[in-house]
């Protein structure tokens, strides 16, 4: 699916409405589902200095299923509030290792009110999987998804 058809689908869900979970939940489906290269799809919510995860669709489940702020590169995108781009996790010391065939990871915060309430975290077997229009397209669902985050 082109990423413009990922943004109407996106929009399509937000006005379907429903439980913040099932928001969630749909559109870490349709990121999954929709784009070839997104291996592994979670978004992780933030309690207190931990995040925690939600939703999420792959080939197997993580052990990370909390990582305090701060740690790996999930930590480190909640803790500055930037989206990190890791083109090959292989070389980055802060990556905390998931599955053995990812290559690549993006982590994109999903802000709400001027602080960090979680994060759309998206591995790929491909290395340097994600460039300028993957990051554009997940800010953009990060910006949509906020209310649905807090
Ligand atoms: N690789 C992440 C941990 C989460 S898994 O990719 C699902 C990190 O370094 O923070």
């Amino acid at each position: 699916m082109s990423h413009a058809g990922v943004l109407e689908a996106a929009d399509r869900i937000l006005n379907r409405g429903g439980s913040n979970e099932d928001v969630l939940a749909a559109v870490v489906e349709l990121l999954h589902d929709g784009v070839e290269h997104y291996s592994w799809v979670g978004i992780y919510l933030v309690d207190r200095d931990e995040l925690v995860l939600g939703p999420w669709q792959g080939p197997q489940p993580t052990e990370h299923v909390r990582i305090p702020v701060g740690q790996g590169v999930c930590g480190a995108a909640a803790a500055s509030g930037e989206t990190e781009v890791v083109d090959d996790v292989d070389a980055d010391p802060r990556y905390l290792a998931c599955f053995p065939s990812t290559r690549s990871e993006i982590v994109v915060p999903i802000a709400h009110e001027g602080r960090v309430v979680g994060e759309i975290d998206i591995d790929s077997d491909r290395p340097a999987a994600f460039g300028a229009d993957d990051r554009e397209l997940l800010e953009r669902i990060a910006l949509l998804i906020a209310h649905h985050a807090a």
